[in-house]
């Protein structure tokens, strides 16, 4: 049975059909004091529960461990934990002193209820390590190549640093044509301000598809399309696995003259027009 956390409910039915698993009716509540209680159905005694929920704020993960809990007290004979989105991944090391690695943090705290974890595409494939019980990434990014036109002249798939380009090359090879290359960046991390470098690759007069696993603040991105534009790309696509999309983000996609930005639904925002559960359901 898919049990959804109260922000993943789309991509759980999407799950639930591509796996062929009933979907648990979860009910969400909070008491007076502001404190979550969630109630899974009973039809879970005996059954495999898949806790399905993206990670995406505190709330988030404090549901998951509610929602973990509360399949086994039900009576779910196996618990399978998927995190379409994982929140913290990117917070894999101490990058200050003082700093905790927060990832690990929350993957101890996830593994404590679960037999097993499913994560999609997070920023660092080796946050799965931090996991106590078995954990696997699946690669969702093939999915982005559906909503792109089919019409697209001379492709190039390019990831915004070269952490990336494995995501551009799955996009181009599920596209089924295209030239691949990435840019250099850097992160000012005090400021946030990004400076990309290009790379020689000839853009002028091409269509772009920009590739990379999150789209956060929209800075990696919108400096990007700047640089394409600079170089009279013809039309710039912007692709991510995880749309998140923080505060203004999508105004200055916009703003920077992109033709489309296309995301999945491992998190539930207006650009999520493609499904990664069949991916998962696969891994299921
Ligand atoms: C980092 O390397 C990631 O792959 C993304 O490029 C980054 O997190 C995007 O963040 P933002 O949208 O805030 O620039």
């Amino acid at each position: 049975m898919i049990i959804p956390g109260a922000e993943t409910q789309a991509f759980a039915a999407a799950l639930s059909e591509a796996a062929d698993e009933p979907l648990g009716r979860v009910e969400y509540e909070r008491f007076p004091d502001g404190e979550h209680v969630v109630r899974v159905p009973e039809a879970v005694a005996g059954e495999r529960a898949v806790v399905v929920a993206s990670t995406v704020d505190s709330d988030a993960h404090l549901q998951v461990l509610q929602l973990q809990d509360a399949a086994r007290e039900a009576g779910a004979n196996e618990v399978v934990t998927v995190l379409p989105y994982m929140g913290y991944a990117r917070q894999d090391e101490a990058f200050r002193e003082g700093e905790p690695v927060s990832s690990r943090a929350m993957a101890r705290a996830i593994s404590t209820g679960t037999d097993r974890v499913v994560t999609v595409n997070p920023h660092e494939p080796a946050v799965c390590d931090f996991f106590t019980v078995p954990a696997t990434n699946v690669d969702a990014a093939s999915v982005l190549a559906a909503p792109l036109p089919a019409d697209l002249d001379e492709p190039l798939f390019l990831s915004p640093d070269e952490g990336a380009i494995e995501l551009a090359e799955t996009v181009r090879d599920a596209y089924g044509t295209g030239a691949t290359d990435f840019f250099e960046k850097d992160r000012d991390y005090d400021s946030g301000d990004i400076d990309i470098s290009p790379s020689d690759a000839a853009v002028a007069g091409r269509d772009v598809v920009l590739v990379d696993d999150i789209i956060a603040t929209g800075s990696t991105m919108s400096e990007s399309v700047a640089v394409l534009n600079d170089r009279d790309a013809e039309r710039v696509y912007v692709t991510c696995v995880h749309p998140m999309l923080a505060s203004n983000a999508l105004t200055k996609l916009s703003s920077a003259g992109v033709e489309s930005v296309y995301g999945t639904d491992t998190l539930e925002r207006v650009v999520s027009d493609v499904s990664a559960a069949p991916v998962v359901a696969r891994e299921l």
